[in-house]
């Protein structure tokens, strides 16, 4: 049940997310917990298709997801940009090259996430855009397992920029041309749906907040752009 006694805000808070915004929301949730004491929460991670799935059952409060469903009816709020961008480790030969062809990609090993995810669906959109065919050596299910088998040497992959937070360890951003993907995170929710006060202090909370962390982050945005 939720209560706004007094300005002091309880309830349930039943959070979705994609895969990548788990680099951004969870540590932004520690705050405002602290704002919010009575304020308790449930998130859940999952890919796209999961986040969907997830809305059309209606079992969250709030989604962010990278893109809206064109075929439900919802409410959507862009707040920070999410590029995608092409990783390789750092000893890879075409680092440190500018605007290599995007055919080039078809030359090497590449590390494509799992059917159903969203970066999945916008880099094989870039690709078939430019005729390229990558030669899928390995698809996983999990960024932080793509970034390990990167760094282990087994091919090159695209994801999120946000996966590279805080520092980049052992990956290198590979400069190819048409990247990197320009995308957003959303928070999403049905229309028609009314929002509770939690979910309303939220959702005002992270547009707050997300101007803050592009303030401190400008050059990972501008990087992207370059
Ligand atoms: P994914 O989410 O986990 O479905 O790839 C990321 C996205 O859609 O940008």
């Amino acid at each position: 049940k939720v209560a706004d006694l007094k300005g002091v805000k309880q309830g349930q808070l039943r959070l979705a997310v994609i895969t990548t915004a788990k680099y951004f929301i969870p540590r932004l949730l520690g705050q405002f917990c602290q704002l919010y004491p009575g304020i308790d929460i449930s998130l859940q991670v999952t890919n796209h298709e999961g986040i969907l799935d997830r809305m059309t059952k209606n079992m969250d409060d709030l989604y962010i997801m990278s893109q809206v469903p064109d075929h439900l009816d919802v409410n959507f709020q862009p707040f920070l940009e999410n590029p995608l961008v092409v990783l390789a480790p750092t000893n890879h030969p075409l680092v440190g090259e500018q605007n290599v062809p995007i055919q080039r990609l078809a030359d090497e090993p590449f590390i494509m996430r799992e059917p159903g995810s969203g970066t999945r669906r916008a880099v094989q959109k870039l690709l078939d855009e430019h005729g390229v065919s990558v030669k899928v050596k390995l698809e996983l299910g999990s960024n932080e397992a793509i970034k390990q088998a990167i760094a282990g040497g087994l091919g090159i992959s695209v994801l999120s920029r946000h996966t590279l937070l805080p520092d980049a360890g052992d990956l290198a951003i590979l400069d190819i041309e048409h990247f990197p993907i320009k995308r957003n995170w959303y928070m999403v929710y049905p229309n028609g749906k009314q929002l509770s006060i939690v979910a309303r202090t939220y959702y005002d909370y992270l547009l707050g907040a997300a101007k803050e962390f592009i303030e401190k982050n400008a050059g990972i945005y501008a990087e992207a752009k370059a």
